[in-house]
């Protein structure tokens, strides 16, 4: 089983849609999924419309194992794919993953789970809380969507710089362009910097998931923006498959091409590092 985060420090980045299309992708490849919201601004929950009647997650619970993880784990429309509800207390999500993790709990966790799961998404919140502190250093991935701009890239090397501290080596992390928008002269100038990372651009096509309350993968199949989120997933799933983390599941409806992802590159960290931005914008503004 493949456990990846979502994250990014900076909020509203594309998050929670990325996390979502890349499990719905992942459930109509045949795998069993599980989301795990650990945001407890519940937009998971919301766009998948859980029915959250009468259940309230309570993580306090299940670090004093008063609760199995089994039992906060709720079915969704899409076929194979499961929820774990956020708990609307942020501090209880803190405490679950100090916790898990000072008890060596964590990955015992993530073992129970294998018998029921593929592969875990985490919808992260945003910032440097303890909950993702101690999830990046516990997941075998790190999906980091960044909006094209200098600062995202401060961003995603602070992700990077935290989890390498805690663990002096650090999980793959794959950084996705989000919310492109081609005409504007700044995100073109990132995209060419750093040609090679995934692009999910602005499209109204994904936004329409804030209507159909779903995943591309189930209201607008084989359109091109689930096709994007299909070749981001096809890329995650490549590298997993190497890792020997999943493997294609019998009952697989389709088998996805594998697309070779990039990861953080050194050179463009330490021109990133030494410049503070992109040289090219740079340029520009020494320029005007
Ligand atoms: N590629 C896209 N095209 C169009 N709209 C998008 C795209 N990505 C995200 N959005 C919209 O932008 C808003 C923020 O996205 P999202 O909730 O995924 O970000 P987030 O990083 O999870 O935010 P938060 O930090 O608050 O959890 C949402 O309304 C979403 O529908
Ligand atoms: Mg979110």
């Amino acid at each position: 089983m493949a456990t990846v985060a979502i994250f990014n420090g900076k909020g509203g980045v594309g998050k929670t849609t990325i996390a979502l299309n890349l499990a719905g992708q992942a459930a109509s490849a045949g795998y069993r999924v599980l989301l795990w919201e650990i945001d407890g601004q519940g937009d998971s929950s919301w766009l998948v419309r859980a029915d959250l009647s009468g259940k309230e997650t309570d993580l306090s619970r299940l670090l004093n194992n008063i609760v199995d993880v089994n039992d906060l784990i709720l079915p969704t429309r899409v076929e194979r794919l499961s929820l774990l509800p956020a708990d609307a207390n942020a501090r209880n999500a803190d405490n679950l993953f100090i916790g898990l993790m000072r008890q060596q709990r964590l990955l015992p966790l993530f073992t129970q789970l294998q018998r029921r799961f593929d592969v875990i998404l985490f919808d992260c919140p945003p910032g440097f809380c303890d909950a993702n502190l101690k999830l990046l250093q516990a997941v075998n991935m790190v999906v980091v969507p960044c909006l094209p701009s200098p600062l995202a890239m401060r961003g995603l090397l602070r992700v990077r710089d935290f989890v390498m501290k805690a663990r002096g080596t650090h999980a793959p992390i794959l950084p996705v362009f989000s919310m492109v928008d081609r005409r504007r002269r700044m995100h073109t100038i990132a995209l060419a910097e750093h040609p090679e990372w995934p692009v999910i651009p602005y499209l109204s096509e994904i936004e329409r998931m804030l209507v159909e309350r779903a995943p591309l993968s189930v209201f607008a199949p084989g359109s091109a923006a689930a096709q994007l989120f299909d070749r981001l997933w096809s890329g995650i799933e490549g590298k997993l498959r190497q890792s020997h983390l999943i493997r294609i599941r019998p009952d697989a409806t389709q088998t996805a091409e594998i697309v070779p992802l990039p990861v953080v590159k050194k050179a463009a960290e330490a021109r990133v590092r030494r410049t503070g931005a992109f040289a090219s914008v740079r340029r520009i503004y020494a320029r005007a």
